[in-house]
């Protein structure tokens, strides 16, 4: 009810004839009348000071709803990130799983990849032992000119850098340089006179008969290119391929070098042995045209400190102990 039609009702409210007599000294009607304008009014203020209130906490309570709201959604979203953050977290525990699982199965590999190389490696070396104990009864080679161009071979690597595994395989695999000689016809191999030139295009097949000889195994792939190119020459003029510089394998070159010192120093059936220093000679010339001129300045060095010498020696004392020991 609003003010106005309080006010009316007010007004419109009879307060004397129908109301018993008023005792004497007892307020007017107008009195009466003006204390109800004065209660209507403090109900007027009540009311609407409780509607004010109403309105109030409405607006705190709505208030209230909204953040409450924002908490929910606010809950809501960090459930969700940690349920994300636990995903992850899981992921990333399955990934490591994972990787730690496969560098094992990694390591597993490599290990049985080392036992296999190994074994590999030695069958290789039975082989070797097998091949050269044939060639060096078939073309009276001796053992000692092999150990030597081996011991050559191994410094002159040594020197020039290269890493001690490759150093040992240029090493074992110089020794076959010459196994495709097997082939040779003793009457050829055994000459002690000049060869024709027919002999000689008989003599130079040794090299693509070692190669072939050698197979296909990876373990021979150094020992294959050293029995096809130790003839070639840096200069291009050698045989099989007349392959020149570069295009010469370096173990290769580095065995040219070695076997040709050590077949002029040596006594053959068809000459004498030269000097270290006339031996020398002969290679420092052939320096740029039969030989790589850095292997060859590398084994001068070699020879300048006494390395050639000493492998001479050593050599020599151990043919000796044992041509002493089997002769017992
Ligand atoms: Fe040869
Ligand atoms: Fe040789």
């Amino acid at each position: 009810m609003n003010p106005d039609d309080t006010k009316k009702m007010v007004e419109t409210v009879d307060v004397s004839p129908a109301m018993p007599e008023a005792p004497s000294g007892a307020a007017s009607p107008d009195v009466f009348r003006q204390l109800l304008h004065q209660a209507v009014r403090v109900a007027d203020l009540s009311n609407a000071q409780a509607m004010r209130m109403a309105m109030d906490f409405a607006k705190v309570y709505e208030r209230e709803q909204g953040v409450r709201k924002e908490f929910e959604l606010q809950l809501r979203q960090m459930a969700l990130m940690e349920k994300q953050a636990t995903r992850y977290a899981e992921d990333l525990a399955q990934m490591l799983r994972t990787e730690r699982e496969r560098r094992h199965e990694l390591e597993r590999a490599l290990e049985q990849e080392r036992i296999a190389n190994e074994e590999l490696r030695r069958t290789g070396l039975q082989g070797i032992s097998h091949l050269l104990l044939a060639a060096t009864i078939k073309d009276r080679t001796t053992g000692d000119h092999l150990l030597r161009v081996r011991r050559y071979v191994e410094a002159i690597a040594e020197r020039l850098g290269l890493p001690a595994d490759l150093v040992e395989e240029f090493g074992y695999s110089s020794v076959m340089h010459d196994v495709g000689k097997i082939h040779t016809p003793d009457h050829i191999l055994q000459s002690e006179h000049h060869l024709s030139d027919d002999e000689f295009d008989v003599i130079k097949k040794h090299c693509t008969d070692g190669e072939k000889m050698l197979g296909d195994a990876r373990f021979f792939e150094i020992a294959r290119g050293i029995a096809r190119e130790h003839h070639e020459r840096w200069d291009g003029k050698g045989y099989p391929d007349g392959k020149k510089g570069d295009e010469i394998s370096l173990a290769a070159r580095i065995v040219s070098v070695a076997d040709v010192f050590d077949a002029l120093t040596s006594k053959r059936p068809y000459k004498d042995a030269w000097s270290a220093e006339a031996g020398l000679e002969a290679i420092e010339k052939g320096a740029g045209e039969r030989f790589d001129p850095e292997v060859v300045s590398a084994f001068v060095g070699l020879s300048r400190e006494g390395a050639v010498d000493r492998i001479r020696q050593e050599v020599a004392a151990t043919s000796s102990e044992q041509n002493g020991s089997s002769a017992k």
